[in-house]
């Protein structure tokens, strides 16, 4: 039985800091609603000049060094992103020729803040039917190119990065089992409103901004994360006191709390960033990752569910051996 594992992981962050303090300045907000409402006290902007391919390159780098693999030994490469840098060519393909490489089959995948979890189970996928010896997957996202700076209801909760993993097969697990849903019914309690197909030509993107009907989104989200880790842990027959660590997608710290209550867990075993990164969407969980492994939390052999939810909704979990 052939196995995928994680071999090694990598974040990059934008330079620029975007503190709530500085917030306060630009809309009718406070520190403190922030912070007790979301949890959020920092993230990180991306340039105007700065593309999300940029970011997923630098994380990139990262993860291939931490697994000690070099670029041209990758041979799937795919990312997961609301916000690649063109509408085409997709931007695995940028990241593929950025890296130096080509030839392997190299795609992007979109699932709002579910995006990491989505491709990271694609390339799940093609590990265990032998069709991938070496895996580049990345979540990025430079969303707060959607953000409508005025809007206070969603410009204080986003935030800018990517994060990469490299999957390599193993005799054992490493991924031990991927649960993924969807349900389009909710679309309007979380969109952007302007598509390629749709109304590019009345506005351009930079008109429009990110609609979210915020406390509907997020009762859905609890309930819809608390069933996606007791699925993954009641299909494994594993019990929630085996788990070591909750990586869970950083929107809202009250969403986690929510999660971790539901699932027993102590918050000592929950890997939060939000306070740092606030929501990066789909790079919320890889860079959430990697900061559990590298600041030495996260060891090899511990049993880790990671989960995210967002927009169509859509949801995911991936419960794993590092
Ligand atoms: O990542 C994908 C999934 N996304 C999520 O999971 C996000 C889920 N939703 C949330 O995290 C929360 O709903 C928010 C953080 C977005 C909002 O928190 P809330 O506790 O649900 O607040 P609310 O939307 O019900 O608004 C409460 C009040 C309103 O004022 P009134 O009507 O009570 O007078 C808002 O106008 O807070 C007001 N408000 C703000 N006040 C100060 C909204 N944004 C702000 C703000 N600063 N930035």
């Amino acid at each position: 039985m052939i196995y995928s594992r994680i071999a090694g992981t990598g974040r990059f962050l934008p330079e620029r800091i975007l503190t709530n303090a500085d917030l306060e300045k630009m809309v009718d907000t406070t520190d403190e609603w922030i912070r007790t409402r979301t949890g959020v006290e920092r993230r990180h902007v991306a340039d105007k000049g700065q593309t999300t391919s940029d970011l997923c390159l630098e994380a990139a780098k990262i993860a291939l060094k931490d697994a000690g693999v070099t670029a041209e030994e990758i041979d799937l490469l795919i990312i997961g992103t609301t916000t690649p840098d063109l509408v085409f060519p997709n931007i695995a393909t940028i990241v593929q020729h950025r890296l130096g490489i080509g030839g392997c089959p190299a795609f992007s995948i979109e699932a709002a803040c579910t995006g990491f979890i989505y491709a990271l189970t694609t390339a799940d996928k093609f590990i265990r039917a032998g069709e991938s010896k070496c895996a580049l997957v990345i979540g990025a996202e430079i969303i707060t190119k959607l953000i409508d700076w005025n809007d206070r209801s969603t410009c204080v909760l986003f935030g800018d990065g990517a994060g990469a993993v490299v999957v390599k097969p193993s005799d054992k697990p490493g991924i031990i089992s991927c649960h993924l849903g969807a349900d389009g019914q909710y679309k309007d309690l979380l969109y952007y409103p302007v598509g390629v197909s749709k109304d590019l030509h009345k506005a351009g993107v930079g008109d429009s901004k990110i609609i979210m009907v915020g406390n509907e989104v997020f009762k859905v989200a609890v309930k819809t994360l608390g069933n996606v880790a007791e699925q993954a842990l009641k299909a494994n027959n594993i019990d929630k006191d085996d788990l070591d660590w909750l990586v869970p997608h950083q929107a809202n710290l009250r969403i986690i709390q929510a999660t971790a209550k539901r699932l027993g867990l102590p918050m000592e075993k929950v890997i939060l960033t939000v306070q740092d990164h606030g929501n990066t969407s789909a790079a919320s969980v890889p860079m959430a990752l990697d900061v559990g492994i590298r600041d030495g939390r996260i060891k090899r052999g511990q049993l880790i569910l990671m989960e995210a939810f967002g927009g169509g909704f859509t949801w995911g979990s991936i419960l794993m051996r590092y």
